[in-house]
């Protein structure tokens, strides 16, 4: 592997800084370049086959900049497309966020009852629970689609009582019953922002997994990133498909840093 050429990371939109943002503060020496799909998103209530193709056109577009490895920061997208961009990009390393957080959940959960929950696309297709099963044969998932969540960690309602209302409604059935899991799989980007409302809601012993910081653990691994050149800071190039000026204004949000609307490149897939 080339280790002068940038790891590619793409999702459908702004979700997925929050896993550059984990595998930049895991390897901040390396030099990335970021795709959100903008002009396309939602990835979460679209079939597979049309998630599949996405896909593979922002892989494409990332391939034709010469990336080293390609990290799948959307859970939509790695929950429908992994098999088929390994498939068609068999040299190059294609990591995604469902296995990493699987095995984070099988090693967190004492009861190995396990509650998913992410996009309608990522649940119907059941990839954390054949990512889960495939670990832990025995292990019991329970799934559940919570789309709202991810207009609201847009929004920026992620806190206070409309947050904690929705969460509620969504998480109350999987949680309010004898013998349910232990362990709370945040198998969506957008998720993450809403973590504060989530824990208000859960029972006090429940743990929470969020993908992003295994996920970027799983990529220095795998590539060997510059984590130890210290003193230096490798760059970022930003792409979308549109809408620089909100890709930065929400886009920050998940970065955890200022993201400039002029620094972000607007192309075709
Ligand atoms: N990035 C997507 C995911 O992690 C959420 C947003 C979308 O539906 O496109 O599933």
């Amino acid at each position: 592997m080339n280790e002068s050429k940038p790891i590619g990371v793409f999702d459908s939109g702004v979700g997925g800084l929050t896993v550059l943002r984990a595998l930049r503060a895991a390897m901040p020496a390396e030099n990335f370049i970021y795709l959100g799909d903008t002009a396309r998103l939602p990835y979460g209530t679209k079939s597979a086959e049309t998630v599949v193709r996405y896909s593979l056109q922002c892989a494409d577009a990332l391939i034709k900049r010469r990336v080293r490895c390609l990290v799948v920061a959307c859970n939509t997208a790695s929950a429908s497309a992994l098999g088929a961009l390994r498939e068609h990009h068999p040299t190059l390393p294609v990591i995604g966020v469902v296995e990493p957080g699987a095995a984070a959940a099988v090693a967190a959960s004492a009861t190995q009852h396990i509650a998913v929950i992410g996009t309608e696309g990522t649940i119907s297709g059941g990839a954390y629970q054949t990512a889960i099963h495939r670990l832990n044969p025995a292990a019991r998932v329970t799934s559940r689609a919570c789309s709202l969540f991810v207009s609201m960690a847009e929004e920026g309602w992620t806190e206070g009582p409309i947050a904690e209302a929705v969460a509620s409604r969504y998480l109350d059935p999987i949680f309010q019953n004898a013998g349910a899991p232990d362990t709370l799989v945040l198998g969506c980007t957008h998720f993450p922002a809403l973590a504060t409302a989530i824990r208000a809601v859960l029972p006090r012993h429940v743990n929470i997994v969020d993908s992003a910081t295994i996920t970027a653990a799983a990529v220095l691994q795998l590539v060997g990133g510059n984590s130890a050149r210290v003193g230096t800071r490798g760059a970022v190039a930003w792409l979308a498909t549109d809408g620089a000026a909100r890709f930065a204004r929400v886009g920050s949000a998940f970065l955890g840093e200022r993201l400039d609307a002029e620094a972000i490149d607007i192309i075709d897939l």
